[in-house]
């Protein structure tokens, strides 16, 4: 599945599954992640041992995962998580030094694809509600918020209120 592209600033990007041997590749992204990408995600930082976690979970069963490559470094990764035969939970991370490229949206479209043909019908994403980036993409490609939750239950705290979006496929 390998899929070249090129950015519109001229970068060369390679979109491919992820392999076992890029966990050195994971581990320098995810710990790399600066204040504007975390403070979406998460209120602190990624360890070398939750990212090999995470890339030991991906069995191309239920979990998916699509990288995205620039120079031999990975720059970007989406997910999918399967729940059932036919719902699933999807992310999606752009490294700083590679937002605003188109990247994000493209990888969502991927993931979208992949959700198909595994024989999804009905995906859903998360986000905080002051992620007006993640918020635009989401609702570009089809998805509807669904639900908020209660603030002070999420990650953050009162602060942020979470969102649930979702498309049926
Ligand atoms: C959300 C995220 C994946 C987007 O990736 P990206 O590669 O930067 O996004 P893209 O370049 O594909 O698209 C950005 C879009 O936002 C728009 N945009 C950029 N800044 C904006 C702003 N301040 N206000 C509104 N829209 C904005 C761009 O114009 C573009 O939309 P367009 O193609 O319709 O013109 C990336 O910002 C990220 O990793 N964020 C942190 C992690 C995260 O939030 N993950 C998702 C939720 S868990």
């Amino acid at each position: 599945m390998d899929k070249k592209l090129t950015l519109p600033t001229g970068k060369e990007i390679i979109l491919r599954k992820v392999r076992k041997d890029d966990l050195q590749k994971l581990i320098e992204m995810y710990l790399t992640l600066g204040e504007e990408t975390l403070r979406f995600l998460r209120p602190y930082k990624f360890t070398a041992r939750e990212v090999r976690e995470m890339q030991e979970r991906v069995d191309w069963k239920k979990v998916f995962s699509i990288v995205a490559e620039n120079a031999d470094k990975i720059v970007a990764e989406a997910r999918l998580i399967k729940y059932s035969d036919t719902a699933a939970e999807f992310g999606v991370i752009v490294h700083d030094r590679y937002r605003n490229m188109k990247l994000g949206q493209t990888l969502v479209i991927k993931i979208m694809d992949l959700a198909r043909k595994v024989g999804v019908k009905r995906l859903i994403g998360f986000c905080t509600l002051d992620n007006i980036i993640a918020l635009h993409i989401y609702k570009k490609l089809g998805f509807k918020i669904e639900k908020k939750f209660d603030a002070s239950k999420s990650l953050f705290g009162r602060e942020k209120e979470v969102v649930r979006l979702a498309i049926n496929l």
